[in-house]
């Protein structure tokens, strides 16, 4: 998290610019909010401020801006949204960091634009999850009894292994990837919640699986339990939307809040899976 810089001089209030959008697949227009100053606010702070006063800075009232948070502290990924044309958590992006070092005179709020709005500055991050979910990104247990003490771990693979365990499925990197293109679905007529629901999964299955997918196969390739469904894993990475996909450009390491060397996994990812194909070849 950014270390706060002291008062910007002069300043009394500062404006905000957010892009609203009132419902899934709705159209979204900007809207201007003023907002007092105070020493040491963040993002959500001022998004707090301005939904409780619900008025334009024209005066018109208007429904209280909705946005999603949870842990505060940059652990849950929950608040990430564009900020000033920055992929970030709001509740890390310190006012006065924004304002003396970026625009002194307002802050830019957009939701992220991978993932489909449901409204304001909240997203569905389902796509991100689903990923995760084929990636069998956790160390399969045979039951939930007493298993005694795991195996060991040496330090070398703790000391790859511990910068990959932090990420927090904020989803920057699919935000920044070039190659991540926004999958957004609408409900068919007659169509049943599960039917919709089983429609999305399959549509995400094919599209690219992303940075954080192929970084967490490489982490849980690496744990002494978890390494016995690393073919499983790197066969997700060879499968329609797999590490193929993957043009190199090298945003999403640049954006990492957790400084996740997410290169070094996809060019690990990518030499396991050439020698899994390989060995698949020759056992067959
Ligand atoms: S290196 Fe791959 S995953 Fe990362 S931004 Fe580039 S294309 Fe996307
Ligand atoms: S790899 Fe980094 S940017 Fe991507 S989801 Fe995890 S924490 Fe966020
Ligand atoms: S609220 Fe959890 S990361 Fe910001």
């Amino acid at each position: 998290m950014a270390e706060p810089q002291s008062k910007p001089a002069s300043i009394d209030s500062f404006e905000v610019r957010i892009l609203r959008q009132e419902a899934p697949g709705r159209a979204s227009y900007w809207e201007r909010h003023r907002v007092d100053y105070e020493p040491q606010m963040n993002v959500i702070s001022v998004l707090q401020k301005i939904a409780a006063k619900a008025t334009t800075i024209d005066g018109r009232s208007v429904t209280p801006v909705a946005w999603d948070c949870n842990c505060l502290e940059e652990i849950c990924g929950a608040c990430t949204m564009v900020i000033n044309g920055r992929v970030r958590q709001a509740c890390s992006a310190l006012v006065d960091n924004l304002l003396q070092q970026e625009d002194p005179n307002e802050i830019r709020l957009e939701p992220m634009s991978k993932f489909p709005v449901v409204r304001d500055l909240m997203v569905d991050r389902s796509r991100l999850f689903r990923a995760l979910e084929k990636a069998r990104a956790w160390v399969p247990v045979d039951g939930y009894y007493e298993l005694g003490p795991g195996p060991r771990v040496s330090p070398e693979v703790q000391e790859q292994a511990y910068p990959l365990s932090k990420c927090m499925s904020c989803g920057c990197c699919l935000e920044a990837c070039p190659q991540y293109t926004k999958v957004e679905l609408t409900r068919l007529s007659g169509e049943t919640d599960e039917e919709f629901q089983q429609r999305k999964r399959a549509t995400y299955d094919q599209s690219f699986i992303g940075a954080h997918a192929i970084s967490q196969i490489m982490l849980f390739n690496m744990h002494p339990t978890g390494k016995h469904e690393a073919a499983a894993r790197l066969d997700q990475l060879t499968a329609p939307g797999g590490i193929q996909i993957c043009g190199n450009a090298q945003n999403c390491v640049a954006v990492c809040p957790k400084e996740i060397p997410l290169t070094t996994s996809i060019a690990r990812a990518g030499r396991a899976t050439t020698a899994h194909v390989i060995k698949k070849w020759f056992d067959r």
